[in-house]
């Protein structure tokens, strides 16, 4: 039998160890196989299969967004079938690229809160992952209203001691990146109900395709890079349109160790091999 590691967080229930995967923004369109010159469909199938090969231990793992770049019905039929041969439980969220109902007639079982949002709570190991919806129809910019912004505080309030962790699509913050960052949250509202629950330990998000962290309002936070294109590294953006590369995709393993947050990369197209140092 494993060893389970208990910890006694103040006020809250004991917590086990929980390893999670996070991966993000796989674009799937069934009517064109191929997005900037990338397979979607064929780099989520090997994601998939890297993550069922090298880490199937995981508890679960969530889909940040993005999952279709047509929103059509077939698309999000197509990522089920892709996804399938996970035997983890996978929870999605929904992105600026995707389409509520379809994504909802597709995913029937994925809970919505009492608006129709598609947001949610997971617990595992003592723990609860909050997965909100950032999407507002015709916009790629993302946005907590005030229905939203309710239901987060209301789920944060239930247990002000548990250790959260938040989920969706668009960051909240500016990263450095304008064009990129005319799309971020930046909601006050946000930040005032993180402020006032202070037991949010990370959030998670996608949609910038490409790798950022950092800490923000005191809450650390990370982005990682898309399973199809990336965006270039550009803190001027002068001419106001985003540049696209194709930088490496990677999904992220968490480890979740008591109070403690480890996010490992992992490129799983890299076929370099590996050796012995
Ligand atoms: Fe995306």
């Amino acid at each position: 039998m494993p060893e389970i590691h208990l910890y006694q967080w103040p006020g809250s229930v004991a917590l086990q160890d929980v390893k999670f995967i996070h991966f993000t923004d796989p674009h799937l369109d069934v009517g064109s196989s191929r997005l900037y010159g990338l397979e979607p469909a064929a780099r989520l199938q090997a994601c998939v299969a890297h993550m069922a090969a090298h880490h199937g231990d995981a508890a679960f793992a969530v889909l940040t967004g993005d999952l279709t770049h047509d929103g059509s019905v077939a698309s999000y039929q197509q990522v089920r079938t892709l996804l399938a041969p996970l035997a983890l439980p996978v929870h999605p969220l929904i992105g600026n690229h995707d389409d509520r109902a379809s994504f909802q007639q597709a995913f029937p079982e994925v809970a919505a809160d009492q608006a129709g949002f598609v947001q949610y709570v997971v617990r595992y190991g003592g723990r609860r992952f909050i997965v909100l919806d950032t999407v507002q129809a015709g916009s790629h910019e993302g946005v907590l209203d005030a229905a939203r912004l309710a239901w987060l505080r209301q789920v944060l309030a239930e247990d002000p001691t548990d250790p959260c962790y938040l989920f969706l699509h668009h960051p909240p913050m500016a990263v450095g990146m304008p064009r990129s960052d005319t799309m971020a949250i930046n909601d006050p509202g946000f930040e005032a109900i993180l402020a006032e629950a202070s037991n949010v330990r990370h959030i998670f998000f996608g949609h910038l395709h490409r790798a950022v962290s950092g800490i923000w309002r005191g809450i650390p936070f990370s982005g990682i890079p898309g399973l199809s294109h990336q965006v270039a590294l550009d803190l001027v953006e002068n001419d106001g349109r985003i540049r696209g590369s194709h930088e490496p995709p990677s999904y992220s393993v968490v480890l979740l160790r008591q109070d403690d947050v480890i996010i490992h990369q992992c490129h799983f197209l890299d076929d370099s091999g590996t050796f012995y140092l």
